[in-house]
């Protein structure tokens, strides 16, 4: 997938899933044993009272190659609590292992944003690969001060962003600048109807957070974001949300096109359809712009491409409604080997 922000769109529901906490049965619950817990564990090297090191909290662990990859929150040690401006929990550190156990630790890799919406902290990074790119995905979080008192800072908006990578030690990390995801309308984003959005109340737009992404499963799926969210109905608990791709929202619909259109007939893809012109990886091979060249000038670019299949390409897809048209490229655009 091409490293653009993919927005996130309407097709929103909540999944009715209370995260309302309920203590398990008695039995359940486990003696730590040092002779059967796995030791697999990162503990951040610390500087002696009162110098400033940190300790670990939010995490996610990726293998790539030889190695296992942590990735995690920093907490200053001494100071557990998320808030007190930017001081904790403003980075992501990194640290490698090839047996989950002996860890190394290596340079940050994000770092808050001041004045934007991950002004004060980075949370819960979640990772996906796809097609040769890492995905990070995280919350960030804009506080506001209360009060006088130093301490007294919330955790004010949360926010979901998200970075790339292409580097194999998975060291140089790009952040995307603007919001994937977020309760309230702005950023280009339409925010999330059901969800609490109301920045001027206490808490008004805190808890929003903690991703988890599934990337697509085909050509025309969506990629999926579970989130933890207030729901407006019972906005004093928590629920998980799911948004989609726009993007891949698209390219569904394109397939439809695809189908009502006929293209069938001199175009497979996946082996259906007319296989001397096949469109598996038209994606790779054209840009969006080329592809929609094709569309609306079949006779123009079989000229320059000096295409001799015949029958040529119908020239009367230029006047599709224009929504039906971009559906359509993105559909093809999604088309990768
Ligand atoms: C009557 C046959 C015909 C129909 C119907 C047709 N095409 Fe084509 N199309 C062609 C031919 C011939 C070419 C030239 C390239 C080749 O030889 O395959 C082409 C080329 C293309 C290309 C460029 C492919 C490449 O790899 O360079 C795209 C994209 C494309 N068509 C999309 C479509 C879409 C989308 C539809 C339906 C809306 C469609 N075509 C309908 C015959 C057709």
């Amino acid at each position: 997938m091409d490293p653009r922000v993919y927005a996130l769109s309407h097709g929103l529901f909540v999944a009715a899933l209370l995260l309302a906490g309920a203590a398990g049965p008695a039995h359940a619950q486990r003696v730590y044993d040092p002779a059967t817990t796995p030791r697999a564990k990162f503990v951040a090297d610390l500087a002696p009272y009162p110098g400033p090191s940190y300790r670990t909290k939010d995490f996610t662990i990726i293998k790539q190659d030889d190695w296992y990859h942590l990735f995690y929150t920093r907490v200053r040690r001494f100071q557990p609590s998320h808030w007190n401006a930017s001081v904790n929990e403003a980075t992501f550190g990194h640290a490698i292992s090839r047996d989950l156990e002996n860890w190394q630790s290596l340079d940050t890799v994000l770092t808050v944003h001041p004045g934007e919406w991950d002004a004060h902290h980075l949370w819960s990074p979640t990772i996906v690969q796809r097609q040769g790119v890492t995905w990070m995905f995280y919350t960030g979080v804009r506080d506001s001060q209360m009060s006088a008192a130093p301490g007294d800072w919330i955790p004010r908006t949360q926010t979901i962003g998200a970075a790339y990578s292409t580097d194999p030690m998975l060291e140089q990390w790009t952040r995307v600048p603007q919001p994937v995801w977020q309760p309230c309308a702005s950023n280009g984003l339409p925010g999330v109807s059901w969800a609490v959005c109301n920045p001027s109340i206490y808490r008004g737009t805190a808890d929003f957070r903690d991703p988890f992404v599934l990337p697509p499963t085909g050509p025309g799926q969506s990629w999926l974001l579970y989130y933890t969210a207030r729901w407006r109905m019972d906005p004093w608990n928590h629920v998980v949300g799911v948004a989609s791709s726009a993007a891949a929202q698209d390219a569904a619909k394109g397939a439809k096109v695809y189908e009502a259109q006929k293209c069938s007939v001199c175009h497979s893809i996946g082996g259906k359809g007319n296989t001397k012109g096949a469109l598996d990886a038209v994606g790779s091979t054209l840009t969006a712009a080329e592809i929609r060249e094709w569309i609306v000038d079949p006779v123009g670019m079989a000229a320059k491409h000096k295409a001799t299949r015949k029958p040529v390409m119908t020239a009367k897809y230029a006047s599709l409604p224009k929504e039906d048209l971009d559906a359509l490229v993105a559909y093809m655009a999604s088309l990768k080997k």
